[in-house]
């Protein structure tokens, strides 16, 4: 099994460039589903999107991947129904719930089950699917979609912006007959980005000033050129690894505006920040600040995503750190790990207790999960001695080449 070989003390410097959104790219491969054809650029190359690709393949649709830029053209002859083994390759494949009854009018995909950030309830993405008129039978573990009078738009109200509920929404109501009007819609940029792809494809999508997503459907999407939006997340991660390391960073291709809530954090914990159009550059002090406190929110709050990351800088930070995850249930798996390199972390129920000490050991640890992986990274890249982490396929989901670009920054990374 491949693992990283991580030699920590070498502090961080150098600029790099980040890559396209994972988050972003998947909805929209979905969405491309709808259209004759789509070209999108700045896609990730992850795993993840290779998933996406392959149910991509069994829907009826060719795909082609030439470095960063993932051709997709309906070409029919496809099946509407998703096997298990490629809905479970992906854990947020339940995007494509939509975008199948959108394109065939019927769907069958097996329940997502649990992942490991705790059970992932899908239950508000099947009520607002039926609002749009589909009957879903849901028995042994799979669900049966079918609309026997066609999509119907809806007035929809979300009783929480669930990201995957309405993206579920936005690709089953662009075709559906009449007006769908969305509350409490997602705000996340990911989302914006998924507008952005489906208006330029021929799709009638407006938010209102108050959020609520008002979209009035068409017959169908012809597709277009979508540049995916860089990845926000794994810029916070490298600014984490270089904060944590002592280091310095100027990263390219960002969006400083859609990490508004993470940026002050850095800022909290002593680091200096400059920001202009696409560039985030980050100067980290000689010791991190506690962060303070840090409570996860749904855009334009603090990110879930982020939260892991942050907990590691704050382990080496001087002074106690609190994190309040308010998203999922299970979104400190990797304390454990961190623990064995020394940390001083209490998880009581949602809350993380965090004394930062000066000082973390080199140890052997297992992912368990994208962020948590990466957060564990970060700790073994400010770590005395060597660290070998396992299970780094989790890693690979979300961060395109990840060893490389930290090798690019002076990180000493073997994968071994
Ligand atoms: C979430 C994050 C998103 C992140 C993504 C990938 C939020 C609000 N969402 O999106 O920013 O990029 O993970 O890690 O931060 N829920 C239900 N029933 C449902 C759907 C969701 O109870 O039908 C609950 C979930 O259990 C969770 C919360 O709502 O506690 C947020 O879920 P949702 O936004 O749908 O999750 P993702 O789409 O995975």
């Amino acid at each position: 099994m491949p693992a990283y070989l991580i030699k920590g003390g070498s502090p961080l410097h150098g600029e790099l460039p980040v890559h396209g959104a994972k988050n972003a790219a998947l909805p929209v491969l979905a969405a491309a589903l709808l259209c004759d054809q789509a070209v999108i650029h700045n896609c990730p190359r992850l795993t993840d999107v290779e998933a996406a690709r392959n149910i991509l393949h069994y829907l009826g649709c060719a795909t082609a991947q030439q470095d960063d830029t993932v051709t997709v053209r309906f070409t029919g002859g496809g099946d509407h129904r998703i096997p298990d083994r490629l809905m479970r390759a992906m854990r947020s494949s339940i995007v494509f719930l939509g975008a199948v009854i959108g394109r065939y009018g019927m769907a069958e995909v097996s329940m997502p089950g649990g992942c490991e950030l705790g059970p992932r309830p899908i239950d508000m993405h099947l009520a607002a699917l039926r609002r749009l008129g589909v009957h879903i039978d849901e028995s042994g573990g799979v669900l049966r979609c079918t609309t026997p009078n066609g999509l119907c738009g809806a007035r929809i109200t979300l009783p929480f912006p669930s990201v995957g509920a309405t993206e579920n929404v936005l690709l089953a109501a662009c075709t559906a007959r009449g007006e769908t009007e969305l509350c409490n819609a997602a705000r996340e940029p990911e989302i914006t980005d998924l507008i952005d792809f489906l208006n330029d494809s021929g799709a009638r999508i407006r938010v209102a000033s108050d959020g609520t997503v008002l979209v009035t459907g068409v017959a169908g999407l012809s597709g277009c050129r979508h540049e995916v939006i860089p990845d926000r997340i794994a810029a916070a991660t490298y600014l984490c690894a270089a904060a944590v390391t002592g280091g310095s960073v100027t990263l390219t291709h960002t969006r400083p505006d859609h990490l508004a809530a993470v940026l002050p954090v850095f800022e909290e914990a002593g680091c200096a920040l400059t920001c202009r159009d696409d560039v985030i550059a980050l100067q980290a002090p000689p010791r991190l600040r506690s962060v303070g406190t840090v409570r996860t929110m749904p855009y334009p709050g603090f990110s879930t995503d982020a939260q892991s990351t942050m907990l590691s800088m704050a382990a080496l930070a001087s002074g106690t750190s609190v994190f309040i995850e308010t998203i999922f249930e299970s979104r400190y798996k990797q304390v454990g790990e961190l623990l064995r390199m020394g940390a001083n972390v209490k998880v009581e129920g949602r809350v993380a207790v965090v004394e930062g000490v000066p000082e973390l050991r080199g140890a052997e640890m297992n992912c368990t999960d994208l962020r948590g992986g990466a957060a564990l990274a970060v700790a073994a890249l400010a770590a005395r001695g060597e660290s070998l982490l396992n299970q780094i396929h989790h890693i690979g989901r979300g961060y395109e080449t990840f060893d490389e670009n930290l090798r690019k920054l002076g990180a000493q990374v073997t994968l071994v």
